[in-house]
């Protein structure tokens, strides 16, 4: 694998925990508002971050390369409205997807078609969490405007495993 790749990977790698963080820093913010169904799902959802954290972890050592360990920011956000977590989850999600598409973009121009291909799993992946993240926002603004709508909405969301 190219020196630059590794780098970006590894950059990658730092970046699905700081995800993983920033969704923790969420779930806190639910349960303070006593919305435990959006915690729990947003717990989920940072165990997932973990989990892709150590898919590309895993793949690199596999390929003989050496994994560094970088600081993990905290999440520089405060939130002033139940709906302004979504928000930020769409945004984050955003961003991810355009480091997604760099990376594999660079493993093409590295004619690194093992690792392309690879990324392709991450890539799909992202079209997901576009896709989730928005549904969240767009249920938000819908349903979650009145006390019974968002208590149905927690309910819901407590259901995620
Ligand atoms: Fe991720």
């Amino acid at each position: 694998m190219n020196k630059d790749l590794v780098r970006d990977f590894n950059e990658q790698i730092n970046q699905e925990f700081y995800s993983a963080y920033l969704y923790l820093k969420i779930s806190a913010y639910y349960m303070e508002k006593g919305l435990s169904g959006f915690a729990s799902w947003f717990l989920a959802q940072a165990r997932e971050e973990e989990g892709h954290g150590v898919k590309l972890l895993s793949y690199l050592v596999s390929s003989g390369r050496k994994a560094g360990f970088g600081e993990i920011a905290a999440p520089a956000i405060e939130f002033d409205s139940l709906e302004a977590p979504l928000q930020a989850t769409l945004e984050h999600e955003i961003a991810v997807t355009a480091r997604i598409n760099n990376l594999y973009d660079f493993a093409f121009t590295y004619k690194d078609f093992q690792t392309a291909d690879f990324l392709t799993w991450f890539v799909r992946e992202q079209r997901e969490e576009l896709e989730t993240a928005s549904g969240l926002v767009q249920k938000m603004k819908l349903y979650g405007t009145d006390g019974q709508g968002l208590y149905q909405l927690d309910r819901e969301l407590a259901q995620r495993k």
